[in-house]
């Protein structure tokens, strides 16, 4: 994935055509998008081929389950042209394993912390001990909140080196600059992106304020 603007457009915008014009106007300017269920549910599974030819797509289905059944879901979503995987940590290391090694090379991002103030009665416990179960088995980088910025650094001091995704930002009041200044290597944000009047303005404002932390 490239490390540009910083930004990662949360696509969960379910009116298929709308989503295909937010990312028109925003591909130029964010570095990936990530999909979830909502447009899964909304475009059928061919949305990831459809988004991957104009942007590295981050498959968000926040994967938990056994071994065998992780990697088939990561397997079918490589060969429809993701280039990155969300994935739980709490089904323990060999889930997580197998994640990786499914995902051959492909970017494998692991979920620390929630963002929603849910996020603080289970995840918030044992964040630091998932992002270091990460590094140890090789993902690519942590998903950690953007609501909670000093929760960021604490948590990238758990697993030096790899990458910190931010969700968190605008919609669920978390600031891109406080993310990124926190330790954040790109930011994730929906609503505020696809949910504007102007998503090409408003990814372009993000992109500046990032831009402004200078690098
Ligand atoms: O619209 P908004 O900017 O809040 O979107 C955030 C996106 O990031 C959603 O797709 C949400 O599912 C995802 N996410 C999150 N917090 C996490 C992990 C993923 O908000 N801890």
């Amino acid at each position: 994935m490239k490390m540009d603007s910083r930004l990662i457009l949360a696509l969960d915008e379910t009116d298929v055509p709308k989503a295909l014009h937010v990312l028109d106007e925003v591909c130029g300017i964010i570095d990936a998008v990530k999909i979830n269920w909502p447009l899964i549910l909304s475009a059928g599974p061919e949305i990831i081929t459809t988004l991957s030819q104009k942007a590295d797509v981050i498959c968000d289905f926040k994967i938990a389950d056994i071994p065998n059944t992780d990697r088939l879901i990561i397997e079918q979503s490589v060969k429809r042209g993701a280039s990155g995987v969300i994935v739980h940590a709490f089904t323990g290391t060999d889930s997580l394993k197998e994640c990786v090694s499914a995902a051959g090379g492909r970017d494998v991002f692991v979920v620390t912390e929630m963002s929603h103030p849910g996020g603080q009665e289970f995840t918030a416990k044992h964040a630091e001990e998932f992002a270091a179960m990460a590094a140890e088995c090789g993902a690519s980088g942590l998903i950690a909140p953007a609501t909670r910025p000093e929760r960021i650094k604490k948590i990238k001091e758990s697993a030096p080196g790899l990458l910190i995704l931010s969700p968190g930002v605008g919609a669920q009041g978390g600031s891109a600059s406080n993310a990124v200044l926190n330790g954040a290597d790109y930011v994730i944000v929906g609503r505020s992106i696809y949910g504007s009047s102007d998503p090409k303005d408003a990814a372009q404002k993000l992109a500046d304020e990032i831009k402004a932390l200078r690098f």
